[in-house]
């Protein structure tokens, strides 16, 4: 039994909550991605101490917040990383978009992953920039950026022109982890097309079973001087609202380019946002490992409920707690609407351009995720 109780339900309404305040009370929202989780209790503390001192200035990161930030990736990822390659960012979001705008020339295109994370497609999109989809690859179950995908995306559209490409790994929708051989064949491909990429792992900290995070710039010299990473401890100790992140870029021209608009039209991270994370780092390991089981369980749930469900099917899930479900065969137009009507709000499909899918937040109290997954089998149940 663990010490932290993440059964505990709590009333989520009229807190301003974007996923809680969007439907009224009698529909489970597990769409955005947030937790239902008490952020763990090192970062409550620091968070109350730092609000009884009263005074809220302009804030600077905490004394050798980079080092930590470094020691952190190395104990976690294998990765030497040097505190003059770290650049810290209010929110990964706003990186990507100007990431977009300031690393790629006005005259060429950016690859994104198909089906990503809707800000990753955005940001190329609203780049001004030309960009191509890379069809994800199913494989065994799980999605994947591979060689086909980024061939096509670039041959196809007679695209040669292409400069950056947007990754995430952790993958969000459906939380694939990357395995050392699948990174080494986007590197291969980004080398010998010279791209930049964009690699979103805000999801790293929460990977399952005995897969490992690997962030592909540790991967060789040739993939560190290529990428900027994109890291934060927002998701994993669920203080997005406090919102603060990091970018890694060990190319000294790169780094300049991707921190441009840092400080000026993209503001530092308020005091929150550095109080929570330096707090997470310090003292949030114990409570990770006991969310990491928490996730496994609810996650074992899922599974055996979606295999009982005919027409649905479940991409595995190595990461997070964002189940990707295929509805394509369901004879419905509107999945995400059928289930709305059954009292669950998922988030729609459409919102990453494949709208016979939709994907499942499943980091709530394992008695709300039954509940909720009931209701999606009456859904079903009910054609
Ligand atoms: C892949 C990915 N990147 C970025 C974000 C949001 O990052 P931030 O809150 O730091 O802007 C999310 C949130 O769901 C995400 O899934």
């Amino acid at each position: 039994m663990s010490k932290y109780n993440f059964d505990k339900i709590i009333n989520r309404f009229k807190t301003d909550s974007i996923r809680w305040d969007h439907y009224d009370s009698s529909v489970i929202p597990l769409w955005v991605a947030d937790m239902d989780f008490e952020s763990p209790p090192c970062v409550l503390k620091a968070m109350k101490d730092r609000v009884d001192h009263g005074i809220f200035g302009y804030t600077h990161a905490p004394k050798d917040f980079k080092k930590s930030i470094a020691d952190y990736v190395r104990k976690h990822y294998d990765w030497e990383v040097d505190p003059d390659w770290i650049v810290i960012i209010p929110s990964v979001v706003s990186a990507l978009y100007s990431i977009g705008i300031s690393c790629a020339k006005s005259t060429s295109h950016i690859i994104t992953p198909q089906p990503i994370y809707h800000h990753l497609r955005l940001a190329a999109a609203e780049s001004g920039r030309n960009f191509n989809e890379a069809q994800l690859e199913t494989i065994n179950n799980r999605q994947i950026l591979s060689p086909k995908g980024l061939n096509e995306a670039v041959n196809n559209y007679y695209h040669q022109n292409s400069e950056l490409l947007y990754f995430c790994n952790p993958h969000n929708p459906g939380g694939t982890v990357y395995k050392i051989n699948e990174l080494t064949k986007v590197v291969d491909f980004c080398n010998k097309n010279d791209l930049f990429i964009c690699s979103d792992e805000i999801h790293a900290g929460m990977v399952l079973d005995d897969h490992k995070h690997i962030p592909i710039a540790s991967i060789s010299e040739e993939a560190a001087n290529r990428t900027i990473t994109l890291m934060s401890l927002n998701k994993t100790f669920n203080f997005p609202g406090a919102g603060l992140g990091w970018m890694i870029c060990k190319n000294n021209n790169l780094r300049q380019l991707a921190s441009h608009k840092i400080g000026t039209l993209i503001p530092y991270p308020e005091i929150f946002g550095y109080v929570a994370t330096d707090a997470a780092i310090k003292d949030g390991e114990e409570w990770r490992l006991a969310l990491l089981d928490y996730l496994t369980q609810n996650r074992k749930l899922l599974i055996e409920k979606i295999n009982q469900i005919p027409g649905l099917r479940l991409y595995d899930i190595e990461a997070s707690y964002l189940g990707w479900i295929s509805c394509e065969n369901l004879p419905v137009k509107n999945p995400h609407q059928l289930f709305i009507d059954y009292g669950v709000a998922l988030q729609p499909g459409y919102m990453f351009n494949q709208s016979d899918h939709v994907r499942i937040n499943i980091a709530t109290p394992y008695s709300l995720l039954k509940e909720a997954l009931d209701r999606m089998e009456k859904a079903v149940k009910s054609i």
